[in-house]
């Protein structure tokens, strides 16, 4: 049991996070969407669930069943994630993106189903919000967990990309061996350093960041 309670290192802590893809409709049945299982997203929210903290996870269409305990807000696309990211992010002391947002949405979306008769559609995309920036940047900022799934040159990129986002702590994987695996290989970037974790099943992949998550904030209230 004392072993059970020293491992509630989130106790107390409200933490919101993203996960799974984004779709961003096209027509009425057909859409822009990423390759992702949400896998990563709610292992991880199953973690900070099992380390005491109250979860809430905004999650695109992946086909799994909330986790138990956990709070679940459905949405479809960017928009519908970053609007109920901010309803929420005045009430969570940590925010963990963690979903595959698709990055552009069709401005020139058909409200009825496209036909082969007619000539083929040309989509007008535009950049969707960065969610993670966006709570990043705000004045009550949250403690902000970002990933970054990159195809190469990854301690390069990702390290880019924890300056620009300015989040604490960034979480690196190369997409094309974490995309609906059950393991993952991962690297945490710090203002220590980089820290590369073994590969491991997402579960525990997702138990070794909730700790190094909690050390940071107890960093931080030290
Ligand atoms: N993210 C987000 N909102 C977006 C795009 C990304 O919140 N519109 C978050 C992701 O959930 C992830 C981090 O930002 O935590 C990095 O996502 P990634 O796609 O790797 O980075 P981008 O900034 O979109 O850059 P690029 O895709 O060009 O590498
Ligand atoms: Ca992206």
């Amino acid at each position: 049991a004392l072993g059970l309670l020293e491992d509630k290192v989130l106790a107390g802590q409200r933490v919101l996070l993203t996960a799974g893809p984004t779709y961003e409709p096209i027509d009425t049945v057909r859409g822009i969407t990423n390759i992702s299982s949400g896998k990563m997203g709610y292992a991880l929210a199953r973690a900070c669930r099992d380390a005491g903290a109250e979860v809430t996870l905004v999650s695109g269409p992946t086909g799994m069943a909330a986790p138990a305990g956990v709070r679940r807000v459905d949405v479809q696309s960017a928009r519908d994630m970053q609007d109920a990211v901010l309803a929420e992010a005045a009430r969570c002391d940590v925010f963990v993106a963690v979903a595959a947002v698709a990055d552009y949405r069709v401005t020139n979306r058909s409200e009825h189903k496209l036909k082969k008769g007619d000539a083929p559609p040309v989509l007008e995309l535009t950049e969707n919000p960065d969610i993670l920036a966006t709570i990043a940047s705000l004045p009550a900022a949250p403690f902000c967990v970002g990933f970054a799934a990159e195809s190469r040159n990854l301690l390069e990129y990702a390290d880019a990309k924890r300056r620009r986002k300015q989040v604490p702590l960034l979480v690196a994987n190369l997409a094309q061996q974490a995309m609906g695996a059950d393991d993952n290989e991962v690297v945490l970037l710090d203002d220590t350093g980089n820290h590369p974790l073994p590969a491991m099943p997402k579960r525990d992949v997702a138990r070794a960041i909730v700790h190094h998550l909690a050390a940071l904030l107890s960093k931080r209230a030290a």
